[in-house]
């Protein structure tokens, strides 16, 4: 009898282990008493992303991470999951309501699942140059869209900036909106670029961001849109031959947390990862640009993908084309932010 007794204590503690181990219970991991020092108290909070680590965000995580690390003493660890290794696209939104993982960064773009609101970030040469990016941000409409995640029940920490998206395609060169007519072009999930894309007569398709140089190869779309650095990690530049320097979008990131988890933390764990959120912060809107510059280089230098540059006027008829987008989403994302990131632009821009 004491024998099956002991039997069955061990059989309960192994298959505790093996639990705790594929991260079942997610809070256990990050209960953390400030007054305990052993590292054995450490909090482990998992950030899953899905691009590369050579890439803007996937540079900011890491650089979170290791600034967590050094002003906890090692006692909150970040472990990054790059490469959607754990979630793709908007499945993190999920995992992270779920408690599967505790921070994530998704593209604003993809946040039109929780609210519209996010589209203004996507209408078409909103931004002219990345100081009205930094404005955007980081100002009144950046601030406002964070603060829209509440009824979600998540707390936006922090924007990440990767820039502006260009596109490339094997059907191409493409100079005029019209060259995207008929194309078949990968788009992130977001019914703003859908609705420029119908607009310019293309055949958009959603697909997850790691799908997308199979879709490529395999000659399913013929293009799609994207950050350098995005092209440049990802080698679609081996798959594309032509690649246009539009910077007719932003794509960007909101860092992400469930806000039950937020709230079980106490006030020093909140304090170190905002102070690290804020460095980071800062370190990506500097780093985001310089990495998107220098990797063009590269894709120069590397491959022999045919570059163009729009001129400023052929990017007269871009934004000619694509300006009824402002209106036909007006309603749907709020007229109050459209007539905001108007008034950005114009004063980034002056009138066009
Ligand atoms: C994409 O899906 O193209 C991007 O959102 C990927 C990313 O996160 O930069």
């Amino acid at each position: 009898m004491k024998n099956i007794f002991v039997y069955m204590l061990l059989l309960g503690t192994g298959i505790a282990i093996v639990l705790g181990y594929y991260n079942l219970f997610p809070q256990k991991e990050l209960v953390y008493d400030d007054d305990q020092e052993g590292l054995s108290d450490q909090i482990i909070f998992k950030f899953s992303h899905v691009v590369a680590e050579n890439t803007p965000k996937g540079r900011a995580a890491d650089k979170f991470a290791e600034l967590v690390n050094e002003k906890s003493n090692g006692h909150i660890k970040i472990v990054v999951f790059p490469n959607g290794s754990l979630f793709s696209d908007i499945d993190d939104i999920n995992a992270l309501k779920e408690g599967q993982v505790h921070i994530i960064a998704t593209s604003t773009s993809k946040l039109g699942v929780l609210s519209p609101v996010w589209g203004v970030l996507d209408l078409p040469f909103a931004f002219p140059n990345h100081e009205a990016i930094h404005k955007g941000i980081h100002g009144p409409i950046g601030e406002h869209l964070l603060n829209s995640l509440q009824k979600n029940g998540i707390i936006g920490l922090a924007h990440w900036s990767n820039g502006f998206k260009q596109i490339t395609s094997n059907k191409g060169p493409i100079v005029t909106p019209q060259d995207l007519k008929g194309q078949k072009i990968r788009i992130m999930k977001s019914d703003v670029i859908q609705a420029q894309y119908d607009l310019l007569g293309a055949k958009a398709q959603q697909e997850s961001f790691n799908s997308t140089y199979n879709l490529i190869e395999a000659g399913h779309v013929d293009g799609e849109e994207n950050t350098i650095s995005n092209i440049h990690s990802k080698k679609f530049y081996n798959v594309q031959k032509h690649l246009t320097i539009s910077n007719h979008g932003y794509l960007g990131y909101v860092v992400m947390m469930d806000q039950k988890v937020w709230d079980q933390q106490t006030k020093n764990t909140q304090q170190i990862l905002l102070e690290a959120m804020d460095e980071t912060t800062a370190w990506n809107d500097r780093h985001s640009i310089l990495m998107n510059e220098e990797q063009l280089e590269l894709i120069k230098r590397n491959s022999s993908i045919q570059i163009h540059e729009l001129s400023d006027f052929e990017k007269q008829e871009w934004i000619k084309e694509l300006y009824p987008v402002y209106d036909i989403l007006s309603t749907t994302i709020g007229s109050k932010l459209v007539e905001d990131i108007k008034e950005l632009r114009a004063t980034y821009r002056g009138a066009d």
